[in-house]
C-alpha cells in the first residue's frame, strides 16, 4: 500500500488543511507513513506569517532531495501560504527541482484531481490560483482528523482587514462566510462520532456573515445555536478581532454553559500610535474596555493574546506601553513574536524598522514578564474547580485532563477512566508548569 507524509506549519487553519490533504489521501486509499523515508507522496503545507517559518521551511524541502534521489517515483507537493505568495511556485521549483506539484492556500480541497493530473502527466505542476478567493469544496471531503476528542470547523476563510504587518489577507483572499446550515450539519455528525470540543476556525470569526453569505446570521446567532446542540460538548472558536467582538456574543458567551470560558483577543501592540500604524481599528483603552466587559459577564475567563514588539518606528515608550497593558490584563498566556518583514505587505516599506537586538532585547523582557504573570494566574488556580477534559492517559500511567484554556491537569485518580470525559476537576497543586487535580 502506498504511503503519505505531511509537514505541516503555522496555524491551526493549517493543521485543519492537512486533516483535509489526510483524507483525500486516504480515500485514495493511501496510508499514513511513520516517518518521511517510507512515504510515496510528501506534502509540506506551508506558513509565511513570518520569515523564519518559511527559512524553517525551505531547510526542510532541501532534505527531501536525497530521500527523491533514492525513490525516483516519490511525488513532492508543496502547498499552503507560502505556496500561495506571488512568483513563489517558479522560485520554489528554480531552487528544489525535485518538486513535482505547487498549489496555494485556497485551493487545498482540489489536492485529488492535482495529483490524478500529475500521474497521468508526469510533469511539473504548477496549480497556484492567483485571485486570492478560497474555493469551497468542503462537501464530500472526509476528513482525517488528528484527535478523537478535539475537532476544528472552518466557518469562514480568509481575511479584509490587512494589518499592516500581515501577509494573510494576500495569500488567503478576502473573507468568505460557510453557509450556516453546512455547519450546523458538521457540528452535529462530529458531536455524534464522539466528538467533544468544537472550535470554529476563522482568521477573524466575529465578522462571520458580514459578506452577506449566512441568510442574516452573524456570529452571535452562530455560536448560540451550535450551544444549544444536545450533547456533552464545548465548544471554541477562533480568532476574534478586538474591534469587532461584539457585545452580542460577549452575552452569548456567557449565558451557554458549553461555550468555553477562555477567549483568545490578539492585541499586538499597547501604544495607541503602533496600533494605529498597525491598522487594527481600535485604541488601547477600547481594547481595556472590551476585557473589562468581558471580565465582568465571565469573571473566571481565561485570556489569551499575540503581541508583536518590534513593528517598525516601536519607541522604547511605545514598548513599555505593551509592557504595562499586559500587566494590566494578566493574560494566561500571551504568544510573542518579534516583528518580521513581509513582502508586499504596508509596513515593509516603513522607514525605521527596528534593529534586531533590540527586537531580541525586546521579546525576551516581554516573554519573561509573560511568564511570570502566567506562573502567578496558575498558582492562584489552586483551590479553584476547573471543568475538564480527560484526554490522555490510563490506569497504570495515570491520566492527563485538559483545562478550557488547553492548560495541562495531571490527574491523581486510582480509578479507571473514560477518555473524553468531562469532569469537574479540584486544583489542588500547580508544579513545573502543569497543574495538579483531583477529580471531585
Ligand atoms: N511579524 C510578526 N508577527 C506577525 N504576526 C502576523 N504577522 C506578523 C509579522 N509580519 C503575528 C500576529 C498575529 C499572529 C498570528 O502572528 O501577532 O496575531
Ligand atoms: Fe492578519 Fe490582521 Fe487579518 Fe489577523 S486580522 S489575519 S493579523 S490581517
Amino acid at each position: 500500500m502506498k504511503k503519505y507524509f505531511i509537514y505541516t506549519y503555522g496555524c491551526q487553519m493549517n493543521v485543519h488543511e492537512t486533516e483535509k490533504l489526510a483524507g483525500i489521501l486516504q480515500d485514495r486509499g493511501l496510508q499514513l507513513a511513520s516517518q518521511v523515508e517510507d512515504a510515496d507522496v510528501v506534502i509540506f503545507n506551508t506558513c509565511c506569517i513570518r520569515e523564519s517559518a518559511e527559512q524553517k521551511i525551505l531547510g526542510n524541502i532541501g532534505a527531501i532531495k536525497p530521500i527523491k534521489k533514492k525513490k525516483k517515483d516519490l511525488i513532492v507537493a508543496v502547498c499552503g501560504c507560502m505556496a500561495q505568495q506571488k512568483d513563489m511556485a517558479g522560485n520554489l521549483r528554480k531552487k528544489f527541482p525535485f518538486i513535482d506539484i505547487v498549489f496555494g492556500a485556497n485551493n487545498i480541497e482540489f489536492f485529488g484531481d492535482y495529483l490524478d493530473t500529475y500521474l497521468n502527466q508526469k510533469k511539473f505542476l504548477n496549480k497556484v490560483i492567483e485571485d486570492e478567493q478560497y474555493i469551497e469544496n468542503e462537501q464530500g471531503i472526509s476528513m482525517v482528523r488528528d484527535n478523537p476528542f478535539y475537532a476544528y470547523v472552518n466557518i469562514m476563510y480568509g481575511c479584509n482587514n490587512f494589518c499592516t504587518y500581515c501577509i494573510v489577507p494576500y495569500v488567503r483572499g478576502r473573507e468568505k462566510s460557510r453557509n450556516p446550515e453546512e455547519i450546523y450539519k458538521e457540528v452535529k455528525t462530529l458531536l455524534e462520532m464522539g466528538y467533544k470540543v468544537i472550535t470554529l476556525l476563522g482568521q477573524n470569526v466575529n465578522s462571520y456573515g458580514l459578506d452577506g453569505n449566512t441568510n442574516g446570521v452573524n456570529f452571535a446567532k452562530l455560536l448560540d445555536t451550535i450551544a444549544n446542540f444536545d450533547g456533552d460538548f464545548e465548544l471554541r472558536f477562533m480568532t476574534s478581532h478586538p474591534k469587532d467582538i461584539s457585545d452580542e456574543v460577549i452575552e452569548v458567551m456567557a449565558k451557554n454553559e458549553k461555550i468555553s470560558k477562555t477567549l483568545h483577543l490578539p492585541v499586538q501592540s499597547g501604544s495607541n500610535r503602533v496600533l494605529k500604524a498597525m491598522n487594527r481599528n481600535y485604541t488601547r483603552e477600547h481594547y481595556l474596555n472590551t476585557i473589562e466587559k468581558i471580565r465582568k459577564a465571565m469573571p473566571n475567563i481565561t485570556l489569551s493574546t499575540d503581541i508583536i514588539v518590534g513593528f517598525p518606528g516601536e519607541t522604547d515608550e511605545e514598548y513599555q506601553e505593551t509592557v504595562d497593558l499586559i500587566k494590566t490584563v494578566r493574560y494566561h498566556n500571551a504568544f510573542i513574536f518579534m516583528y518580521s518583514k513581509r513582502k508586499g505587505t504596508i509596513a515593509e516599506k516603513m522607514d525605521n524598522q527596528i534593529p534586531i537586538n533590540i527586537k531580541r532585547e525586546r521579546i525576551h523582557n516581554l516573554l519573561k514578564i509573560q511568564h511570570e504573570i502566567s506562573e502567578e494566574l496558575f498558582h492562584e488556580m489552586i483551590g479553584t474547580t476547573q471543568r475538564a477534559l480527560i484526554d490522555f492517559g490510563n490506569k497504570n500511567e495515570g491520566y492527563i485532563a485538559k483545562a478550557q484554556c488547553g492548560k495541562v491537569i495531571k490527574l491523581i485518580t486510582d480509578k479507571q477512566i473514560k477518555l473524553g470525559s468531562f469532569v469537574n476537576v479540584e486544583i489542588i497543586d500547580y508544579k513545573k508548569g502543569n497543574l495538579i487535580g483531583r477529580i471531585k
